[in-house]
């Protein structure tokens, strides 16, 4: 039997509904504050990837789907959707054509070769938003605002966790700081921190396998290190959340695991008591358009795991819209089932025909089956004089209707 690819999942049924429902949901949100969506192709040449997410990352080293092309270029399949706005942004020339801040919105799926486990997916889908061309405090604090309305939007209960990781002025010197701090603990770090003292040593705060952050409490954090200008645009940040009342947490562990952010950086975890996944993270990246070659251009943004969000969704937010079924008991009456159904279609009500004719109690079995709310049956009778059936299969209460008289009812 061939099957799905690992990690990689298939969505039907009542999910899929509940799933469509979610989407339309957040495109709301998200378009009331002036979001328009961008599509950008779910690959781009590894360049993109390499240059935009970082070379030391494990977003790159370790994660990526690539492959050679029948010309041999190389391909990746998007892990994130930043570096590929970016990408848009530059090629379009959007920063001469189109009025600053640019504010956009993408949903649909990305892919990592990550070790697959609940919340954690190959193929996985995200909501990100950006905005390009807006270096405030408060622009992020809006951003940030973004992810906490959509959260309470479905009523999830959830902790922001903000930090600010300076910029090329103040976090040269931290970085110094961090790998003398680390260098006398070398031996107790995992193989990957033993490299990434030289590479990367920020993610050494957050990494999972050694821990350094619960095994030393005296580690140097960026937040005690800020220049004049970070350490404003950090306060100005605080300010902002609190008027657009979103609780949070400073947490200098907040470091990120793609390379392109300065100053804010943020992830919200859900309060489920479980597991301490982050549902969204993101922050401010200064420095990508002009380092994957487009004007300078400040920017602020983040994405949110939809599989995470639609977990968290509690089981009532959204009610199942009512089914109607209908049958015919025999030949003659296809045709206005045929009708019927037509009429059905110009009106919000789910309804399906079955054009099989069958026995009433072949009909009800079937209606009960499909958790119809309200069946419909014509037979000879009802041909006769342009009747339909209703049956309420909760109360069992049935009565005859004109067949164009039904819709004012069910609705
Ligand atoms: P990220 O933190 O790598 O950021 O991913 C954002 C969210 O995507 C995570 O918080 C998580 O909910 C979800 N996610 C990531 N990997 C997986 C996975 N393997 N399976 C399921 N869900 C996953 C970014 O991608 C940045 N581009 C965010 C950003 C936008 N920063 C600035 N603008």
């Amino acid at each position: 039997m061939i099957s799905a690819v690992k990690g990689m999942n298939d969505l039907f049924g009542k999910r899929a509904v509940r799933w469509g429902r979610m989407e339309e949901d957040i495109k709301l949100l998200v378009s009331n504050a002036n979001f328009t969506e961008m599509r950008t192709p779910m690959v781009e040449e590894i360049a993109l990837f390499k240059r935009g997410v970082g070379e030391t990352t494990d977003v790159v080293q370790k994660e990526m789907y690539d492959f050679l092309d029948k010309k041999g270029r190389h391909i990746a399949m998007r892990p994130e959707g930043t570096a590929s706005v970016v990408r848009a942004f530059i090629e379009h020339g959007i920063a001469m054509n189109e009025p600053m801040p640019f504010k956009v919105f993408y949903i649909g799926p990305f892919f990592r070769y990550e070790r697959p486990q609940k919340g954690r997916y190959r193929q996985f889908h995200q909501l990100g938003i950006e905005i390009l061309g807006d270096e405030t405090a408060q622009m992020d604090a809006e951003m940030i605002f973004t992810a906490f309305r959509v959260l309470t939007h479905f009523k999830i209960d959830a902790e922001v966790h903000i930090n600010s990781i300076g910029c090329k002025e103040c976090r040269p010197a931290y970085r110094e700081k961090l790998v003398e701090y680390f260098a006398s603990k070398k031996e107790h770090l995992c193989e990957d921190c033993k490299t990434r003292i030289n590479t990367n040593p920020l993610r050494l705060l957050d990494c999972k396998i050694c821990d350094p952050k619960s095994k030393y409490k005296d580690i140097p954090v960026m937040t005690d290190h800020l220049c004049g200008a970070c350490d404003d645009h950090f306060k100005q940040l605080q300010k902002s959340l609190a008027i657009f009342h979103v609780p949070y947490i400073i947490d200098p562990f907040i470091v990120r695991g793609l390379d392109y952010y300065t100053r804010t950086a943020f992830e919200v975890v859900a309060n489920t008591g479980g597991s301490q996944n982050a549902v969204a993270g993101g922050g401010r990246y200064d420095n990508l358009v002009a380092d994957i070659g487009g004007p300078d251009t400040p920017a602020t943004g983040f994405a949110m795991g939809l599989e995470r969000l639609f977990d968290l969704i509690p089981e009532d937010f959204y009610s199942e819209s009512m089914l109607s079924a209908g049958y015919a008991l025999c030949d003659e009456a296809v045709d206005d089932l045929v009708h019927f159904a037509k009429h059905m279609s110009h009106h919000p009500i789910r309804f399906f025909a079955d054009y099989k004719p069958k026995k009433f109690k072949k009909a009800l079995q079937k209606a009960d089956k499909t958790g119809a709310a309200f069946m419909f049956i014509i037979g000879e009778d009802e041909v006769k004089e342009k009747k339909i059936l209703m049956k309420n299969m909760k109360t069992g209460e049935q009565k005859v209707y004109g067949q164009h008289e039904v819709m004012i009812i069910v609705r």
